[in-house]
């Protein structure tokens, strides 16, 4: 089933420079492409909505400011069951917990600068990619 998902690499991704390492582990899925992508500082009220289910917890704040950081990669991913798997080349948020050969796992320690966002389902796809990219379809 071909799908499209909203891919972030986060301010910490972009200043360490792994824009093509992460792009590359995407790239290399068969099928898969690039639907979209663009270098961007994001806007505070485009984070306020991207993460409005954590809204009141205690790592909200500090997300939303790390966020407006640097400028991130803003990308559509389209092909086979790219929500599933974005997610698992990801691996789970806190990056010590994330299995080595994923993309948290190699290169993260810190749940927040934890490199990579990916949609967490096919709702939550439509929902980022219309914030994101509105004049997409
Ligand atoms: P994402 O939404 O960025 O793809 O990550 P996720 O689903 O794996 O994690 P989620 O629970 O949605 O949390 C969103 C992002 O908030 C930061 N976070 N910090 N305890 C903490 O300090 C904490 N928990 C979450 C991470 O950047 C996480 O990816
Ligand atoms: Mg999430």
């Amino acid at each position: 089933m071909s799908q499209r998902t909203l891919v972030l690499f986060k301010p910490d991704a972009v200043r360490r420079g792994l824009i093509g390492e992460l792009l590359g582990r995407i790239e290399s899925k068969a099928g898969w492409k690039v639907a979209a992508l663009e270098l961007r500082t994001l806007e505070k009220e485009t984070l306020e909505q991207h993460y409005a289910e954590h809204v009141g917890k205690p790592f909200y704040e500090p997300l939303v400011e790390f966020m407006q950081s640097g400028p991130s990669v803003v990308l559509v991913v389209e092909g086979e069951r790219v929500i599933e798997g974005v997610r698992a080349l990801a691996g789970p948020t806190d990056p010590i917990a994330a299995a080595p050969g994923s993309i948290r796992g190699d290169f993260g320690t810190i749940v927040r600068e934890n490199l990579i966002h990916a949609s967490d389902s096919e709702e939550s796809a439509e929902r980022e990619l219309k914030i994101f990219f509105p004049d997409f379809s």
